[in-house]
């Protein structure tokens, strides 16, 4: 099955509801581009609100916790944002990854739990500028999404329904230099053959890999040519709707001519 682009925003740490009129502004821009999927993973504070008002755009969440309850100060279960009109979750983005501590199995059991609970997720990966220079950056990133990605029982259905993977080399993230499209190709044909030695031909095949780490809508283009990318993680140029559909423009190009 081809599917559609998909285009999401990862607002991070930004937004109050005086950013819901930018929300709604995506929302609608995203009517007018249905070839292709759009999303927002706002602040767990904004996904009720943009949840309740949205007509087009998915709303998910940037995090989870594994437990499903419990004496955790602090956290949020996969129940609770589905509960709050989450349909998705980021998973093992790697500013969580470096600054919590996060470890390849404790993404696992975050997946397993978002599953659980009805998620769709995105799980992210990708190495540090060190590993790259090492020429290690293949390697790492296989062994990041094996030791991450959820058991293959776990992926009821269509899988490529229930689970993106998000390719999103450490050095390029906010510094406004995007990687080279042909390491984005390198590496994506690695996910993909790894989708494929995981979870067989036609599944693997199914799951779509976008990439993330200082996409706009100047270099969108030229990364939506590069072959296995199905779309792209976005982080600054997803804060305005100009800038990210824009994004989302590029993404439908290739079927409007
Ligand atoms: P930037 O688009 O700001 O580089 O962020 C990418 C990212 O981390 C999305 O998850």
């Amino acid at each position: 099955m081809t599917r559609r682009p998909y285009i999401v925003g990862n607002w991070k740490m930004h937004g109050t509801r005086a950013m819901l009129s930018e929300a709604r502004a995506i929302d609608r821009a995203a009517q007018r581009h249905m070839k292709v999927e759009v999303a927002l993973a706002p602040p767990y504070t904004l996904i009720h609100p943009i949840h309740r008002e949205a007509e087009q755009i998915g709303v998910g969440a940037q995090d989870c916790h594994h437990a499903e309850g419990g004496a955790h100060t602090g956290d949020i279960s996969a129940a609770m944002i589905a509960d709050a009109g989450a349909k998705f979750v980021i998973l093992g983005h790697s500013e969580r990854r470096t600054a919590h501590g996060e470890t390849d199995s404790r993404v696992q059991a975050k997946a397993e739990s978002a599953l659980a609970a009805g998620l769709r997720i995105i799980m992210c990966c990708g190495e540090s500028a060190e590993t790259r220079e090492s020429g290690n950056a293949v390697a790492f990133v296989k062994a990041q999404l094996r030791g991450s990605l959820p058991a293959f029982e776990q992926l009821l259905g269509e899988l490529g329904d229930r689970l993106t993977v998000a390719y999103e080399p450490i050095w390029a993230i906010g510094t406004g230099t995007a990687a080279t499209t042909d390491d984005i190709a390198e590496m994506h044909a690695a996910i993909r053959s790894l989708l494929v030695e995981l979870y067989g031909e036609e599944q693997g095949n199914d799951v779509r890999i976008i990439y993330g780490g200082s996409v706009k809508p100047e270099n969108a283009t030229a990364i939506f040519a590069v072959p296995n990318v199905g779309g792209a993680l976005v982080g600054g140029a997803s804060l305005t709707a100009d800038t990210f559909m824009g994004i989302a423009l590029a993404a439908s190009e290739p079927f409007d001519v």
